[in-house]
């Protein structure tokens, strides 16, 4: 039910905080993640691992784009991260080591299971899901399985799916660095993080208020542009993929580094430009990008980690907590969510049953 929400998309973003407690949940113990989590034999299969193939599709391909950051980052294993409907028509080429891992709320979605059956025949190590349905045909192909606890999602663009399957994702990277070998204090560090994550998110809800009063300036709007570095890049993917499925806005997302190359050709005062600016490595180089934006003429609107917020001088800037680089993707998802709902609302589309969308996508 939806109870005092408005709808279903709404009360789902709200649940994160306990989808993320639940899928976390007996799965970190002192301070560490058990290995079981895959079941009795991932230790060995772990350690035999050298490569990995991420298959999804829609928002869930955007959760396995974050996740190759971190496997390649703290393992140290190559990692990709493909549309399911590309994958299973090109022929890949599997190298022996390698783990097959595909990414699905329903896990009914055609493309997706037809690639996790061509797997099967391709000679992979094992075949893991990242799932919310316990029952589903992927579930029942694989070979290993990772539940994230999301609950059932009625609303047709994902919420807590997303951000449950990115908090399954970071179980699992952290696990399987560790077993490669990773830094003792970067792997307790990555673990609580994972921990404090209800908190951070629920945190960051607070800002729901805020983000209302910024959907206003994008009711008229006909297009956005949005940018991130690193794992923040498929965050701006996921966002512009919100606000293209329930407001009906053309949106699009792209690596800021990637600005020069076209797309600041578009930016003028009709483009909204919105930015995911984390505390990282790269943050200089997306503030000079964000510079760039600025001189055109661009309205921005920057979602800032704690402790980049003072150095934005703007006034759009809305100030997140702040985060390390496995919260933070899930953290910066938070206000894309809530910004594309106001937008919708303001519009008066059908927020949970989007025009020519469906829920599950059976067929291809
Ligand atoms: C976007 C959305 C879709 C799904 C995609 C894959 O909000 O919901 O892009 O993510 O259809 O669905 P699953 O995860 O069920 O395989």
């Amino acid at each position: 039910e939806r109870g005092e929400y408005r709808h279903y998309m709404l009360k789902e973003i709200h649940e994160q905080p306990q989808a993320l407690a639940d899928t976390l949940e007996g799965r970190i113990s002192g301070g560490r993640v058990l290995t079981q989590i895959l079941g009795v034999d991932a230790d060995a299969l772990l350690a035999q691992t050298e490569a990995v193939h991420i298959v999804a599709c829609g928002t869930s391909y955007h959760a396995g784009l974050v996740a190759r950051y971190w496997i390649e980052s703290l393992a140290g294993i190559p990692c990709t991260a493909e549309i399911a409907s590309e994958y299973r028509y090109r022929n890949p080429v599997v190298r022996p080591g390698t783990l097959f891992v595909s990414i699905s709320q329903s896990g009914e979605t055609a493309d997706t299971l037809a690639a996790l059956k061509l797997a099967k025949a391709r000679g992979y190590l094992a075949q893991l899901a990242v799932c919310n349905v316990p029952e589903s045909s992927i579930v029942r192909e694989s070979s290993l399985v990772l539940m994230t606890r999301a609950g059932p999602e009625i609303g047709v663009a994902s919420t807590k799916a997303f951000t449950t399957q990115l908090a399954a994702l970071g179980l699992f990277a952290l696990a399987f660095a560790h077993a490669k070998g990773l830094d003792e204090a970067r792997y307790l560090d990555g673990v609580r993080q994972l921990e404090q994550l209800p908190g951070l998110v629920a945190e960051t809800l607070k800002l729901d208020a805020e983000i209302e009063a910024l959907a206003a300036d994008f009711a008229d709007k006909q297009h956005a542009l949005f940018l991130g570095r690193g794992t923040h890049w498929p965050v701006a993917m996921e966002g512009a993929l919100k606000l293209k499925e329930i407001s009906y806005i053309h949106a699009e997302a792209y690596a800021a580094g990637e600005l020069k190359h076209g797309p600041l050709a578009l930016v003028d005062a009709d483009m909204p430009v919105i930015a995911v600016a984390p505390n990282d490595a790269l943050i200089d180089k997306l503030l000079s990008n964000l510079e760039e934006v600025r001189t055109r003429g661009g309205e921005l609107y920057v979602f800032a980690d704690h402790d980049v917020g003072s150095r934005v001088d703007d006034s759009r800037t809305l100030v997140m907590p702040a985060c390390g680089e496995i919260a933070a993707p899930v953290v910066s998802t938070i206000p894309l969510q809530l910004l594309s709902y106001h937008v919708a609302v303001l519009r008066g589309t059908d927020v949970d049953q989007p025009r020519n969308l469906a829920k599950s996508v059976t067929v291809e």
